[in-house]
């Protein structure tokens, strides 16, 4: 099982305010240093996190490292063309909305027109960017799964988001677990890799690797909330030394 870490909330504090640190790259290369598989990334539109320039630079870790790059994308033409330029190994392709706080559900392929952008972007990538590996960021329903396979992807990462605030509220969650088994039978059907993101931690994530239910994991915000604590009594202990 392969562990993608989305490093894009270190970007979200350095925007904040504005300054050269935190470090995607140092990030990065901490993350591929203790056993990441892979490095996410999410380009946004609105570039509230990521900057282009980061991509670049991530691209260049994650090629020393010898690991795969994930570069997730809207199927907006520019960001299409700023993928292409980077050649990322792998491409996850989401849905995107300027006022959303974060992806909040997996792509729409029932309405014909945005399932033509996306069909014609995922080509598009394929034609530009040799050997580059794309999934496509659904829920895991059974009609959705069936028209991912007439777009060219190779895998889909499917939405964990409402399972994993189901886990965390301590609610109920076997429906979702019935979800994912039945995708994943589908994926292994359909020769598609089947990835899991979105709002997974260290207790929610544990319930799905036990039963194996899918052969890679994107987390970022919750592994970045929590570096804070497993890193915030060493920090404060080097500044009081030096204080003394
Ligand atoms: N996978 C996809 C497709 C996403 O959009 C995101 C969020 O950018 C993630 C995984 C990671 O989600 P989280 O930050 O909630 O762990």
């Amino acid at each position: 099982m392969r562990l993608g870490v989305n490093i894009d909330h270190v970007a979200t504090l350095r925007q904040a305010r504005g300054e050269a640190y935190p470090s995607v790259v140092d990030a990065a290369h901490v993350c591929l240093n203790n056993g990441a598989d892979q490095i996410t990334i999410h380009l946004r539109e609105d570039r509230r996190h990521i900057q282009d320039t980061d991509v670049e630079a991530i691209r260049l870790v994650t090629k020393k490292f010898g690991k795969p790059l994930n570069l997730e994308i809207g199927v907006d033409p520019e960001i299409v063309d700023i993928a292409i330029a980077t050649a990322p190994d792998w491409i996850c392709v989401v849905p995107e909305k300027r006022e959303e706080r974060t992806t909040e559900g997996g792509l729409d392929l029932h309405e014909p027109q945005n399932f033509e952008r996306i069909k014609a972007a995922c080509a598009k990538l394929k034609k530009e960017i040799p050997n580059v590996l794309i999934s496509l960021f659904v829920e895991a329903d059974e009609a959705t799964i069936r028209a991912a396979k007439n777009i060219e992807c190779d895998a889909l990462e499917i939405h964990t988001g409402d399972f994993a605030r189901a886990h965390l509220n301590g609610e109920d969650t076997s429906h979702f677990l019935e979800q994912f088994r039945g995708s994943k039978k589908l994926c292994e059907e359909l020769s598609l890799g089947h990835h899991a993101g979105h709002g997974l931690t260290l207790e929610s994530v544990e319930p799905l690797v036990q039963e194996k239910l899918f052969v890679e994991y994107n987390i970022g915000h919750w592994i970045i909330c929590q570096a804070v604590f497993d890193g915030l009594g060493n920090v404060v202990k080097k500044l009081k030394e030096k204080l003394s």
